[in-house]
C-alpha cells in the first residue's frame, strides 16, 4: 500500500492474538504497522510483533527485492514493534539502527547488544536525510514508554506517531464503529495515565503542518478532517475532559439485587432526560470498555456489595484501573448493598479520595439485601442529583 509515492506500508495484521499486551481482547485483531521509505537511501520505521517477522521481511522484499535497507528507525521498544530488531540487523547487515539513547539501553536488555558500531543516537530536534526526505525526530517520553521518539517527515509532512493515534483492530477489517471507539479504548487503557505527556506532544505537534499520520497501530490518517478529528479527540482524552454528557453505571451483583438497582437507576435517569446512560456489569462485560466509558462520560455511579469486609473484587479491580489512569474531573455516585453491615460506599469513596477534582454525590444509596421503598426513594434522589 502506498502512503505517498515513496512511503509504503509494510506492516502486518494479527488475527491470532488472544490478548493484546496480555490483557486486552481485540475481537477485530491487531495491526503492527511498519513503513518503508524508498528514497536515495532506504529507511524502515519500526519492526513488528515476534510472530510476524517472516511476513514483514517478505513485505519489505516485495518492495525492494534483494536491495539493502540503509536505516531502521526504532521509535518504540515495546515488543509489539521491536521484537524483530535483532533479526533485521542480521538480515540487513549494512543497515544503521536509528533510535533514542534510552531505546539503545533497552535493546541491550532485550537483545544483548546496543549496536554501538552501527547506530545513530537521535534526540529532539535531530534530523536525518535520506535524499529527498528530511526526517526530524521529536521526543515523546511516556507516549507510551520513556524512550519513545516520533518522527516528522518535513518533506511530505507525514507524522510517524508511534503508538499515538493508534487503535485496536487489524487494518484488513472495516471497523463498523469507525475510528473513535477502539481508539478510545486503546488510548484510555494503554496511554490514559500519561495525559500530561500526551498534551506536551500535542503542543509540539501543533506547530507542524501535518498532512498524514502514520501510527504503529490502526489505519493511516490522511485527510484534513481525519487529522483534525483525531487531534481533537486526543486533546479531550489527554486533558481528562468530558467527551460525552451522560452517566456510566458500573456495577457488580452477586444475586441480582444490585443489578436491579443499577437498571432501575438507568430507567430513572433516562426518564429525567439524561442524554446517555451506559451500564456495565463489571464481572461479565469487558472491563477496558467500562474504563473507557468512565473517562468518556461526565458522571459515574459505582454499585457494589460489601464482600469479605471489603468490596466485590471486580469493583475493586475496576476502581484500581481508574485511579492508576489518573481518573479525575468527574461526578461520582455510590450504591452499596450489604445484608448485615453495608460499608461498600465508604470503601469505594476512600479508594477515590486521592483522585483529583471529583465531586461525590450527596445521596448515597444503601440497599440492605434488596430494594425497598426507602432505598428506591434514595435512588430517585440520586437520579435527581445526577441530572440536576
Ligand atoms: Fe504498540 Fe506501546 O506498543
Amino acid at each position: 500500500m502506498k502512503i505517498t509515492d515513496d512511503i509504503l506500508y509494510v506492516g502486518v495484521n494479527d488475527h491470532n492474538i488472544d490478548l493484546f499486551e496480555g490483557q486486552y481482547v481485540v475481537p477485530q485483531g491487531m495491526a503492527y504497522n511498519s513503513y518503508l521509505v524508498k528514497d536515495e537511501k532506504t529507511l524502515v520505521f519500526d519492526t513488528v510483533d515476534r510472530n510476524f517477522g517472516e511476513e514483514w521481511f517478505a513485505n519489505i522484499k516485495a518492495q525492494i527485492g534483494d536491495g539493502p535497507v540503509d536505516y531502521l528507525v526504532v521509535q518504540h521498544m515495546e515488543p509489539d514493534h521491536s521484537a524483530n530488531i535483532a533479526a533485521f540487523a542480521e538480515r540487513y547487515p549494512s543497515a544503521t539502527i536509528v533510535s533514542s539513547a534510552q531505546a539503545f539501553v533497552m535493546m541491550k536488555n532485550f537483545f544483548g547488544t546496543d549496536y554501538a558500531d552501527r547506530r545513530i543516537v537521535v534526540k529532539e530536534g535531530d534530523t536525518l536525510s535520506t535524499g529527498r526526505h528530511v526526517f526530524a525526530f521529536v521526543s515523546a517520553p511516556m507516549v507510551h514508554w520513556p524512550e519513545v521518539t516520533v518522527t516528522f517527515d518535513t518533506t511530505d509532512k507525514v507524522l510517524f506517531s508511534a503508538d499515538g493515534f493508534g487503535k485496536f483492530g487489524a487494518n484488513d477489517v472495516e471497523d463498523p464503529e469507525g475510528w473513535d471507539c477502539e481508539a478510545r479504548r486503546y488510548y484510555i487503557g494503554i496511554v490514559g495515565k500519561y495525559g500530561p505527556q500526551v498534551q506536551a506532544l500535542l503542543k509540539k505537534a501543533s506547530s507542524l503542518d501535518i498532512r498524514t499520520i502514520c501510527p504503529l497501530h490502526g489505519p493511516v490518517l490522511s485527510t484534513p478532517e481525519e487529522i483534525s478529528h483525531v487531534v481533537k479527540q486526543y486533546d479531550i482524552w489527554s486533558s481528562y475532559a468530558v467527551e460525552t454528557p451522560g452517566v456510566l453505571i458500573a456495577y457488580t451483583s452477586v444475586y441480582g439485587h444490585t443489578k436491579e438497582a443499577a437498571l432501575k437507576l438507568k430507567e430513572m435517569l433516562l426518564k429525567k432526560g439524561c442524554p446517555k446512560v451506559a451500564v456495565a456489569d463489571l464481572a461479565r462485560d469487558d472491563q477496558p470498555e467500562a474504563v473507557e466509558d468512565a473517562f468518556r462520560y461526565g458522571k459515574l455511579v459505582l454499585a457494589t456489595t460489601t464482600y469479605n469486609m471489603n468490596i466485590f473484587p471486580w469493583m475493586r479491580h475496576f476502581i484500581d484501573h481508574l485511579t492508576e489512569r489518573c481518573f479525575q474531573n468527574r461526578t461520582v455516585g455510590f450504591i452499596e448493598n450489604g445484608s448485615w453491615m453495608p460499608q461498600a460506599a465508604k470503601i469505594m469513596r476512600k479508594m477515590l479520595e486521592n483522585s483529583k477534582n471529583l465531586k461525590f454525590c450527596e445521596n448515597v444509596v444503601t440497599i440492605k439485601s434488596a430494594l425497598n421503598a426507602e432505598s428506591e426513594a434514595k435512588l430517585e434522589a440520586l437520579a435527581d442529583e445526577l441530572v440536576k
